[in-house]
């Protein structure tokens, strides 16, 4: 294949222990990239990181906080001190809570929110001083139908995070241009992963009839991390199979 290949690449994925974050790591890992699995999870991102090498794939897996700007730095520092790149990132670390508006506390909103949103903008500042050095960087952001529709199972706290992730997302593309890095954003819509398998979504409210999977997602991980997506920069990109058509 003359595109897609991501040899000798570096991508630090964060919340990789599971679900998305894991199957965009596979299929980055499997594309050659080396991939870094990060999560609040140590032994999780562990054996996932296990899982990958098992497979022949390259992986190594790091404890990270995305909600401490300590642990965000000393992540992004070891990782470049070690691998001399950092090609990559995927900003996908994300918790959801469902708890209403009237019952919203300042303890909720400020925990979600630094998870959600602060997260992606503290990875995203402290890898560009590494990324920066060179063009082609990469750097992906996991948002939500939640934060174009409004929610729906989703808290308000989540609906604005991931509002917040969309937006975000277009002023570091804007920022990046310069450096000839690209950032872009997804919005998954319905998914099956262990942080909705408790909620019982309809498939049939998708047109497509069906959930989307953890895979859905990383495909569109993997275009917007290589050299097919070259020239797209600050976009959305809905994977929601066809529930919010604009
Ligand atoms: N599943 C869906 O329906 C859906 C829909 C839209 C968007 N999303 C978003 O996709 C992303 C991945 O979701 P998923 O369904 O794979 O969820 P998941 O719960 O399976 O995985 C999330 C991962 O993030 C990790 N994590 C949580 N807090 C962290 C922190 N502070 N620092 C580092 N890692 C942390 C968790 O340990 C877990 O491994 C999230 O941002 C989520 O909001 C999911």
């Amino acid at each position: 294949m003359r595109y897609g290949n991501l040899d000798g690449k570096i991508a630090i994925i964060t919340g990789s222990a599971r679900g998305i974050g894991l199957a965009s790591a596979r299929l980055l890992a499997e594309a050659g990239a080396v991939v870094i699995i990060t999560d609040i999870n140590a032994e999780g991102a562990q054996a996932a990181a296990k899982e990958l090498v098992s497979a022949s794939l390259k992986a190594e897996a790091f404890h990270l906080d995305v909600s401490s700007e300590a642990s965000v730095k000393k992540l992004m520092d070891q990782v470049y001190e070690s691998r001399k790149s950092i090609d990559i990132l995927v900003n996908n670390a994300g918790i959801l809570d469902p708890t209403s508006i009237p019952e919203m506390t300042q303890e909720k909103w400020d925990q979600t929110l630094a998870v959600n949103l602060r997260g992606a903008q503290f990875c995203s500042q402290h890898v560009l001083p590494y990324m920066t050095k060179k063009p082609g960087g990469k750097i992906v952001n996991i948002a939500s139908q939640a934060g174009q529709l409004g929610g729906f199972a989703a808290g308000v706290h989540y609906t604005a995070a991931k509002g917040g992730i969309i937006a975000l997302s277009k002023a570091y593309a804007r920022y990046c241009a310069r450096f000839q890095i690209n950032v872009n954003c997804i919005c998954p819509g319905f998914m099956l992963t262990d942080m909705t398998r408790d909620r019982n979504d309809d498939p049939q409210i998708v047109p497509l009839k069906r959930l989307g999977t953890a895979l859905d997602v990383a495909k569109a991980v993997y275009f917007l991390a290589t050299d097919f997506s070259d020239y797209i920069t600050g976009a959305t990109i809905d994977i929601n199979g066809g529930f919010y058509l604009r």
